[in-house]
């Protein structure tokens, strides 16, 4: 996968606490601190073509919940890459999002 990041998270949540909105909450509450700590991005941060920081997200193409997830926290779509599977079986498809940090 092409990383264009200096940095990068992941999320889980266990199955019994899913579709109550809590990774929505969890990622939301994390951009807001992130902006308000970073607010030019982390050092070594790339700017769009506007002069705009953003974060970027992945997330496999049939991950619908998590896709969601970002959708809520303000995520737009802005593109697709290919990448190796984890686990070695046939590539998969990741969908990229970015969020922009929020105008003040
Ligand atoms: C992805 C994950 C973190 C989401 O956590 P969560 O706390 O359940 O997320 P939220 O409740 O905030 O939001 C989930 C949204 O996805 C929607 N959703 C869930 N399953 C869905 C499906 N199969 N199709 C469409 N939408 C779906 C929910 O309805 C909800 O949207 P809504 O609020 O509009 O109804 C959780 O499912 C998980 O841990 N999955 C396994 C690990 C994983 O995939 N991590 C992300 C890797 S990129």
């Amino acid at each position: 996968m092409a990383r264009t990041s200096v940095a990068s998270i992941g999320y889980e949540i266990s199955p019994s606490y899913w579709n109550k909105g809590y990774l929505t909450e969890a990622l939301s509450g994390f951009l807001s601190a992130y902006w308000k700590i970073h607010p030019e991005g982390l050092q070594g941060s790339k700017l769009d073509e506007s002069g705009r920081v953003f974060v970027d997200a992945t997330a496999l193409e049939n991950n619908a919940a998590s896709l969601r997830v970002l959708e809520k926290a303000g995520f737009v779509s802005v593109g697709q890459e290919t990448a190796k599977d984890w686990y070695g079986g046939p590539d998969v498809v990741l969908k990229r999002c970015r969020v922009w940090k929020p105008v003040e």
